[in-house]
């Protein structure tokens, strides 16, 4: 199977020369576009919209259609690994994902399975590959899951938290219980992004949202131990292509060594960490990929190209970078500080991949 058509995205995470330094924007299909608030109000809810592998697809689409961008990313969310485990996902208006049934007694722990990605997770699966087929060649697709500790922070705390009280009093008191909610997570994430790869995922990223929250140690026992066993489990190829695999740590910057040496081909970057800094400390070994701050969107076109600037000339010339941003887009985001972000990027990162400036 050949690549797509623009390739740069896979050949910037391989390192392989591109023209242009690609982009492509964490949570691109979402609320700031009014679009995807149509769509989603026709779905019924957020949860039907993931649900459905049409209207998975048409999200999916909808930022493409508006802006340059260098891939799609699957229309799903990394909570639907819990729900397929039996934990009840369910979003209260205004307050985020929840569960019906929490993690809370030890029996519960104990009765965790793996569901099986090609059944309990078929919506998502057929969603790739319908997405994958409407693509048509065009740009790659990237396929994703929760980290098994951010995973465990949801199903321990039955919802977002600002303290993770109920997760760090089990690391705490009864790390047997955690390692086995990571464990047994661990295995289905690696069975469903490999069932993701095998539907046409031809990138997976690995959220990590709150490893961040934790200490060194723990961070490395709790977290970055159990992504570098699926990084591990995972297959690395298909139809003869290499699947590259992106690490996000939010807060993992302290840690850019390890991180990089998990296995893994790019690490994703929040916007605390200088992106040149990062490439001094890794830049031979993985791709680097991020990491504008999102708020950057709401201080206008002149502000987004400067600050974009800011970020390519910090990376410096060569390949090896993914431009996206440092989190999730906000749902307040101006849609037209978008297309003033793609046009600098596109544009200002010319320079630095002629053959003369070389990285
Ligand atoms: O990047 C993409 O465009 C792909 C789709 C995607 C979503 N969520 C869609 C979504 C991805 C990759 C995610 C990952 C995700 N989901 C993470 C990890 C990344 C991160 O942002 O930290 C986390 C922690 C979740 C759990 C989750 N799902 C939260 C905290 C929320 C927000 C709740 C809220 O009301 O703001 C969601 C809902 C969600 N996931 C939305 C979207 C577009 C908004 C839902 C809506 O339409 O109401």
């Amino acid at each position: 199977m050949a690549r797509p058509r623009n390739d740069r995205f896979l050949r910037a995470l391989l390192r392989e020369p591109v023209d242009y330094t690609p982009l492509w924007l964490m949570r691109q299909a979402g609320r700031y576009l009014p679009e995807y608030c149509e769509t989603r109000k026709r779905a019924g809810s957020f949860l039907a919209l993931c649900k459905s592998p049409q209207l998975a697809c048409e999200v999916t689409l909808q930022p493409l259609a508006r802006y340059d961008l260098d891939a799609a990313i699957l229309f799903s969310d990394i909570l639907t690994v819990p729900d397929a485990m039996g934990l009840g996902l369910y979003f209260a208006e205004g307050e985020g994902p929840k569960f019906e049934r929490p993690l809370r007694e030890e029996w519960e722990i104990r009765n965790l399975a793996v569901p099986d990605p090609n059944v309990e997770l078929r919506y998502v699966i057929d969603a790739v590959a319908e997405i994958r087929r409407a693509l048509d060649g065009s740009v790659p697709l990237i396929g994703f899951s929760g980290s098994p500790y951010t995973l465990a922070c949801y199903m321990i705390e039955g919802g977002a938290s600002d303290d993770f009280r109920r997760i760090k009093t089990m690391l705490y008191s009864r790390p047997d219980l955690l390692h086995h909610v990571l464990d047994v997570t661990a295995q289905a994430v690696t069975a469903y992004l490999n069932a993701q790869i095998e539907a046409g995922a031809q990138a997976v990223q690995i959220f990590d949202t709150w490893g961040g929250s934790l200490s060194h140690a723990a961070y490395r026992e709790f977290s970055l131990a159990y992504m570098t066993k699926i990084i591990a489990g995972l297959k690395r190829s298909h139809d003869g292509e290499r699947i590259p695999v992106i690490v996000f740590t939010k807060g993992g910057g302290l840690w850019l060594e390890d991180i990089a040496a998990s296995g893994c081909d790019a690490v994703g970057l929040d916007w605390s960490i200088d992106i040149g800094q990062a490439r001094a400390r890794v830049g031979s070994k993985v791709a680097l990929q991020g990491n504008l701050d999102p708020s950057v969107l709401f201080g206008g076109s002149e502000v987004v190209a400067r600050e974009a600037r800011r970020v390519l000339d910090s990376f410096g010339p060569g390949s090896g970078h993914v431009f996206n941003l440092g989190h999730g887009i906000s749902q307040f985001t101006p849609p037209e500080a978008v297309t003033a972000l793609v046009e600098t990027v596109h544009a200002a990162s010319r320079a630095a991949h002629r053959p003369e400036s070389k990285g």
